[in-house]
């Protein structure tokens, strides 16, 4: 039987499953200390999405004065084109207002095109390309949403 997904934050305990998820959705995971680090930080916001006791989904965001800064968005393949991404970045844009965060930003690989097309038709805009971004010399779009 179909069970209901449901958004909740996560905390440090949640670490193993979230490093799990990140390793089947990403070649180039953040790894084990990052995770831990951003579960663990006062000013972060990380929320999962769970079918069950199952993380399926999950959104990891660091916030200081004016901006949130989204590192990591993560859908397990089987779940995908539920609007499981979408809901997580609604929650994370409702945080982020209740804070008054002027804008949330994110990197993205610019051969992602599923996700840009999800951040696009969520108001994310492309502002600059980001050379060598990641490890393996890809370049990423920085995008940006407006909030305030
Ligand atoms: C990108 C990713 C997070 C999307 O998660 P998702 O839960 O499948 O996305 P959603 O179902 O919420 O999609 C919302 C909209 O985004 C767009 N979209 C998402 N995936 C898409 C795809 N594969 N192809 C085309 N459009 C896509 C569509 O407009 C979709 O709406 P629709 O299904 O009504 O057409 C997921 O594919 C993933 O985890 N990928 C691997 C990790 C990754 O690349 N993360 C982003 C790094 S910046």
């Amino acid at each position: 039987m179909l069970q209901p997904i449901y958004v909740r934050k996560l905390t440090p305990k949640d670490a193993n499953s979230v490093i799990y998820l990140e390793n089947i959705c990403f070649e180039y995971p953040l790894g084990e200390y990052t995770i831990h680090a951003y579960l663990n930080a006062t000013n972060n916001i990380s929320i999962g999405a769970f079918e069950g006791e199952q993380l399926v989904g999950a959104l990891l965001c660091n916030f200081d004065s004016h901006e949130g800064h989204i590192v990591l968005v993560a859908v397990h393949p089987n779940y995908r084109r539920r609007g499981i991404a979408k809901t997580l970045l609604h929650t994370i844009e409702k945080y982020a207002l209740e804070k008054l965060t002027r804008h949330l930003r994110l990197e993205v690989n610019i051969a992602n095109t599923p996700a840009i097309l999800l951040y696009r038709k969520l108001g994310y805009n492309a502002v600059s390309i980001i050379n060598e971004y990641y490890e393996n010399g890809d370049d990423a779009y920085l995008m940006i949403k407006q909030l305030l």
